[in-house]
C-alpha cells in the first residue's frame, strides 16, 4: 500500500513548520491530546460552513465540526449575529454577575431535555460530569460512582478510568477491572469508581446489587462514544435498577445533546435519567457545559438560606452563564428548533454512511460504517454488531487512520480515527465530493 503521508506532507509543509514551531511552547505542539495525530496535525487558519482552510491554501469539507459543537457548520450567520449582538448591547463580553439570558437558556433547556428541571452552567462538558457526579454525591452522601468502559466523560480524575484500556489489562468480558487512562491519577480513585460492561444487563445488574449502598451515581454516554446504541432494553434496565437503588443516574449527554434532537437521546430511547451533562452544541461554537436535573438533587447547591457555606454543595467558575455564549447557544437551538433541520444533518450521515458501506462491500473489505443520527464510526473489522468498547478495540486502527489520510489529502477532513459529524451547512456538492474521495481513498487502502 502507498504511504498516505507522503502526499500529505507534501500538501501541508506550513503545518508541519508551524507545529515544530509550536513544540517549542506547548506540550506536543497541541492543547487538547486528542488533537495529536501522525505524522502532525494540520493547521486551521479559517472556516465558513462546512468548510475548513489551512496555512497551506488547501480546503476541507469538515466532518469533524471541532468534535460536535458546529451542528449549524462554522460561522453560521444567526450565531455571528446573536454573538455581536449580545457585544453591542452589553457592551461586554461577560458581566460577572446574574443576567437575564441565563435564564432564558434554562427555561429552553427545561423545555427541551426532559429531566433537565434545573440547570447550572459551566465552561465546558468536563466541568458540567464533573459538577453533576459531586451533586449525586452530595444528594446521596454516597461515595461511589460506576461508569461503563469505554465512556469517555471529560478528563477528570474520577472518570478518567477505562476508557480506552489495552484489552489485556482490561479483565473478564463481565466484571471489567478498572484501568487508569492516564499518567497522575491518585490510586484512591480506583477504589470509588466502579467499571460496567456496557450493554450487558444481568452483568451490570450484578455489579450494581453488589454495591447499592455505597453506590451515588451510575454515569453513561446513552450512545457510547456517539455512534454504539444502546440495546433497547439496556437503558430501560438500568434505569429501573438505579431507580430501586436509589441511585442517580446521569446522562452524559455532551455529545448527544441537541444532536440527537432537541431533548437529546432521553428523549429519542424515552428514558429519562436523573441528571444529565450537555456541552458542546449548548455552547453555539463557544466554551460551554450545563449540568441540569431534578430540581430535589439540584437544590443540594442553592446557598439560599444556608447557614454554613459547608452544608451545600460548592460550584462556581469564573465566566459560568456568560452571556456571550449562551447568546450562541440559544440562536443555535433557535435554529435547530425550524422544521426540516434534524432531517438534513441526519440524511447527510445516512447518505455518507452508506457511500461507504457500499464502497466496502464492493471492495470486499472487511469494514463499516455505522452510527446513530448525525454521528457515526467507522471501523476496519469483520465483527458485524457493535454492541460496546471491546469490539470497536478488536477493529484495525492503522488502516483506520490510512483511510483518513486518504481522504484529508482529497480534502474531506476527520481526526483520523474518530467519528464523524454533520451539519446543517454541508451540501448536495460537499456530498458528491466526499463520495469521489471515498471511492478513490479505498482503493489505495484496499491495495
Ligand atoms: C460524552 C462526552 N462527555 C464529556 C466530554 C468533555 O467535554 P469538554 O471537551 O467540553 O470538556 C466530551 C468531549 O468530547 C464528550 O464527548
Amino acid at each position: 500500500m502507498k504511504d498516505p503521508t507522503v502526499t500529505y506532507r507534501k500538501r501541508t509543509p506550513t503545518s508541519q513548520k508551524f507545529w515544530q514551531k509550536a513544540q517549542r511552547l506547548i506540550p506536543g505542539g497541541i492543547t487538547a491530546n486528542v488533537k495529536h495525530y501522525n505524522p502532525y496535525p494540520i493547521f486551521m487558519k479559517k472556516a465558513k460552513g462546512s468548510k475548513l482552510y489551512d496555512v497551506d491554501g488547501n480546503q476541507y469539507i469538515d466532518y469533524c465540526l471541532c468534535y460536535g459543537p458546529l451542528i449549524l457548520g462554522h460561522g453560521h450567520p444567526a450565531v455571528t449575529e446573536a454573538i455581536k449582538k449580545q457585544l453591542h448591547q452589553g457592551g461586554t463580553t461577560v458581566y460577572g454577575t446574574p443576567n437575564e439570558i441565563e435564564t432564558k437558556m434554562a427555561k429552553k433547556i427545561k423545555q427541551d431535555v426532559p429531566c433537565a428541571k434545573m440547570t447550572r452552567f459551566t465552561n465546558s462538558g468536563l466541568e458540567a460530569t464533573l459538577h453533576a457526579i459531586r451533586t449525586a454525591r452530595a444528594y446521596t452522601k454516597r461515595e461511589k460512582i460506576a461508569k461503563f468502559e469505554g465512556h469517555y466523560h471529560g478528563a477528570h480524575d474520577s472518570v478518567t478510568i477505562s476508557i480506552t484500556p489495552p484489552l489485556n489489562q482490561a479483565g473478564p468480558n463481565h466484571t471489567p477491572t478498572p484501568v487508569p487512562n492516564s499518567a497522575g491519577l491518585p490510586n484512591h480513585i480506583l477504589q470509588n469508581t466502579l467499571v460496567l460492561p456496557f450493554n450487558d444487563l444481568p452483568s451490570t445488574e450484578k455489579i450494581i446489587k453488589k454495591n447499592r449502598n455505597e453506590l451515588a451515581a451510575i454515569i453513561l454516554e446513552p450512545v457510547a462514544r456517539g455512534f454504539i446504541a444502546p440495546d433497547k432494553e439496556f437503558l430501560k434496565g438500568l434505569r429501573t435498577i438505579t431507580q430501586e437503588n436509589e441511585i442517580v443516574l446521569i446522562f452524559d449527554e455532551v455529545m448527544t445533546g441537541f444532536r440527537l434532537g432537541l431533548g437529546g437521546a432521553q428523549e429519542h430511547f424515552g428514558v429519562i435519567p436523573d441528571m444529565v451533562a450537555l456541552g458542546k452544541i449548548v455552547g453555539g461554537g463557544l466554551p460551554a457545559g450545563v449540568f441540569a436535573g431534578k430540581a430535589e438533587i439540584m437544590a443540594v447547591m442553592s446557598p439560599v438560606g444556608s447557614k454554613h457555606p459547608y452544608d451545600h454543595l460548592f460550584h462556581s467558575g469564573t465566566f459560568s452563564g456568560c452571556p456571550t455564549v449562551l447568546a450562541a447557544g440559544l440562536a443555535t437551538i433557535e435554529v435547530l428548533e425550524k422544521p426540516g433541520v434534524y432531517n438534513h444533518i441526519n440524511w447527510v450521515a445516512e447518505e455518507v454512511k452508506k457511500c461507504m458501506n457500499n464502497v466496502f462491500e464492493d471492495y470486499n473489505i472487511a469494514a463499516q460504517a455505522t452510527g446513530v443520527g448525525s454521528m457515526f464510526q467507522c471501523l476496519f473489522t469483520s465483527q458485524k454488531q457493535i454492541r460496546n468498547y471491546r469490539d470497536t478495540a478488536k477493529a484495525d486502527a492503522q488502516k483506520r487512520v490510512n483511510f483518513d489520510l486518504e481522504l484529508i489529502n482529497r480534502g474531506v477532513y476527520v481526526r483520523p480515527g474518530k467519528p464523524f459529524y454533520t451539519s446543517l451547512a454541508h451540501t448536495k456538492a460537499d456530498l458528491n465530493k466526499t463520495f469521489d474521495a471515498i471511492k478513490e481513498a479505498i482503493k489505495t487502502v484496499a491495495k
